[in-house]
């Protein structure tokens, strides 16, 4: 058996945590294999709405296993939170959530680190979800890092190494005055450590081998998007983890052949939160427009999200980097108003066109867009693909051949049932 990967294709928010819960009842384990609590993905069913940032989201369903990787970075008050939130809803999920030993510590520093340094870079800052998720990784590269496995044995004495030595950075380079804040949170983070503790804390990447080894299928999901992978996205505005399919290799600890099919995920069009380039931005009515219908506020910061067109220059370069077999496409209701829609398929930059994406996206790139009807049809009621409307399959067409990869999902809606399975045509 291999390893199934979801991963966003974009700029993260393109609705994996939805397609993951829809997914699940196929698999026997789920996986997170980076990133942490700056990721905020959303569930929606039986009137219940749920926002995860570290739990993987095969949890609602029965009898699956969930993994948090090795790969990824938890802050253990974020997790008690969770924890807290999905007891009050009358989930325990205790027996079916398996934590890496590898997987590193957000301590609370590392969060006053974030902001320490977003506050310096002022202008130039990276529009952070303050969460410690660069600190926390800039220590685990650098060897510095705290790991899961370590609360067993001598942890305060380690934990204080550690923190001694962020003061010490967020004193005398930042003039940072961290004193309040860290004592209002270092109580709650120990409770979320003690939590922690109550759980199946193992070496996940036996756990994933040998699930694959009994014939046991696994999905990994991926968190944030392509074009904020710390390599290929828009440096230095991107997030501090691989988050293209090779991620999961590292953060699970898995062979590249063990890799199956790799679902990329995208919105009918595209956002962004946070600061740097997007090239098919729409600063105007129609960006408004889409935020609007779509909704389209942070699930982790609530920060008002950037909208624009769809661009396949972006999403064919994150089709290339992850191997991308099935496409799914979100959000497809958020265009039925639409009199007309537009698809990005190249930039000019300085009179010439390119269609490959470039190192720098500065301001001197813009889009070059082709224009399709839209089909100003409710798409929230429908339940099967013989009810899309031509406009629609046009619209899907164009991607699968500007892509040469087939669209296997349509998402109409927030709701796990509004989740369309598409029937390709036999060769
Ligand atoms: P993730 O981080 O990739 O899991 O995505 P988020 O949960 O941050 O953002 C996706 C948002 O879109 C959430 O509010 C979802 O409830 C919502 N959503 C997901 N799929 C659809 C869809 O097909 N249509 C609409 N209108 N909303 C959707
Ligand atoms: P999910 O998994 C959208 C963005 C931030 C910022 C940059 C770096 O829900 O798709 P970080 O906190 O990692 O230092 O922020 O990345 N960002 C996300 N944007 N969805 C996410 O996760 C994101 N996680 C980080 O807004 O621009
Ligand atoms: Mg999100």
């Amino acid at each position: 058996m291999k390893v199934d990967v979801l991963l966003g294709l974009q700029w993260g928010d393109e609705g994996k945590g939805k397609v993951v819960d829809v997914l699940t009842p196929k698999y026997d384990a789920i996986s997170r294999f980076q990133g942490g609590p700056n990721a905020g993905h959303t569930l929606e069913f039986n009137n219940i709405k749920q926002i995860l940032h570290t739990i993987p989201s095969g949890i609602f369903r029965d009898n699956k296993i969930n993994i948090i990787g090795n790969g990824v970075v938890i802050d253990p008050i974020v997790f008690k939170k969770e924890i807290d939130s999905l007891k009050g809803k009358g989930f325990d999920i205790s027996g079916n959530l398996y934590i890496s030993k590898k997987a590193h510590l957000i301590l609370p520093t590392h969060r006053l680190l974030d902001e320490a340094s977003e506050k310096a870079k002022g202008k130039t800052k990276i529009g952070s979800t303050l969460k410690g998720i660069g600190p926390t990784y800039r220590d685990k590269i650098g060897r510095d890092g705290l790991r899961i496995g370590d609360i067993v044995n001598d942890f305060e004495d380690k934990y204080t190494a550690r923190v001694d030595n962020h003061k010490v950075i967020l004193e005398k380079r930042y003039g940072f005055d961290y004193e309040k804040a860290l004592d209002a949170c270092e109580k709650e983070w120990f409770e979320g450590i003690t939590l922690i503790k109550s759980f199946n804390i193992i070496d996940s990447e036996h756990l994933v081998n040998n699930l694959l080894k009994e014939g046991k299928s696994v999905l990994a999901e991926g968190a944030q998007g392509t074009l904020l992978d710390i390599d290929f996205g828009s440096y230095p505005f991107v997030t501090s983890s691989n988050t293209i399919c090779a991620g999961a290799c590292t953060g699970l600890g898995i062979a590249p052949n063990k890799i199956g099919e790799v679902f990329g995920i995208f919105k009918a069009y595209c956002t962004r939160v946070g600061m740097g380039p997007f090239p098919t931005e729409l600063n105007d009515e129609t960006g408004d427009k889409l935020r609007k219908a779509g909704h389209e506020f942070g699930s982790t910061t609530g920060r008002p999200r950037r909208c624009g067109w769809l661009d396949l220059v972006a999403l064919n370069y994150s089709i290339m980097l992850n191997g991308v077999t099935q496409l799914i496409m979100m959000k497809a209701d958020v265009l039925d108003e639409f009199d007309t829609i537009k698809i990005c398929v190249g930039y000019e930059v300085g009179g010439e066109v390119i269609e490959q994406f470039p190192f720098e996206l500065s301001e001197e790139v813009k889009p070059i867009y082709v224009e399709l009807p839209g089909w100003k049809t409710d798409l929230t009621k429908i339940t099967n693909q013989n009810e899309f409307p031509e406009e629609l399959n046009s619209y899907i067409n164009f991607i699968e051949e500007e892509t040469g990869a087939p669209v296997t999902i349509a998402s109409v809606g927030p709701n796990r049932a509004q989740t369309i399975f598409i029937e390709t045509e036999e060769e």
